[in-house]
């Protein structure tokens, strides 16, 4: 099954929507906020919605596989923007982010762009290295389970995840820390600036590229296989 076709996607205003009826839960800019994870330094008066989470494995074309392999998918619709500096006279800001976390049990996760540009930031503790995969449409990556993560993005975009569901998603591992360097946006000159976090002592910063999984596929026509990759 084509998942992109399946969640009918529209479009209003500047963000997409599924057009389907199904369960999930949305991350605001005030809870954010409160809970330090963003460098960025304005005063925000206005709550808003930052992106929305889906789950699709209680549906009737997901249900079998999903109870069968024991891997969720989940759909995270990023919502477009920016959040505007203090003194910020060119339009430069920390791209929307997602809160961050990391799993408590040894399983992997495979992200997959279904629509739009993300970046996807992943932290090694140990090497004290920050990764950053630019993504676009149709690309993918395999989350270990070592490494906290997150996603950023300046316009809407569409992610498609696959995790098990014994996962475990340990937010608190990010909570009134963030990340080692934090994604902005100049959209002036259309550059990404990594803006470093004091709470972070020295970190590396890498880029990498995305990876080609066929996640999709295998997720419907190899539940063995698409479980050894996840850590199942
Ligand atoms: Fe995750």
């Amino acid at each position: 099954m084509d998942i992109e076709k399946f969640l009918n996607i529209k479009k209003k205003g500047r963000n997409f929507y599924l057009d389907i009826k199904t369960h999930g839960w949305n991350r605001e800019l005030l809870k954010m906020k409160d809970d330090n994870v963003l460098l960025h330094s304005n005063k925000i008066k206005k709550n808003r919605e930052i992106y929305k989470v889906y789950h699709l494995s209680e549906l009737d074309e997901f249900k079998n596989i999903s109870r069968k392999s024991s891997i969720n998918c989940d759909v995270t619709i990023m919502n477009a923007g920016i959040l505007n500096e203090k003194n910020g006279i060119n339009g430069t800001g920390e791209m929307f982010p997602t809160y961050g976390h990391i799993h408590t049990t040894q399983r992997n996760e495979i992200y997959k762009v279904i629509w739009g540009r993300t970046f996807l930031v992943l932290v090694d503790e140990d090497a004290k290295k920050e990764t950053v995969i630019d993504m676009k449409k149709g690309d993918e990556y395999l989350i270990n389970f070592k490494y906290s993560h997150r996603v950023y993005a300046f316009n809407s975009a569409v992610i498609l995840g696959f995790v098990p569901n014994d996962a475990g998603h340990d937010y608190d591992a990010i909570k009134n820390k963030g990340f080692p360097y934090h994604l902005f946006y100049d959209q002036r000159s259309k550059e990404i600036i990594f803006k470093k976090n004091k709470k972070f002592g020295n970190f590396d910063i890498a880029l990498e590229r995305p990876q080609n999984i066929d996640s999709e596929n295998l997720f419907w026509t190899n539940t063995k296989k698409m479980m050894e990759i996840l850590g199942l």
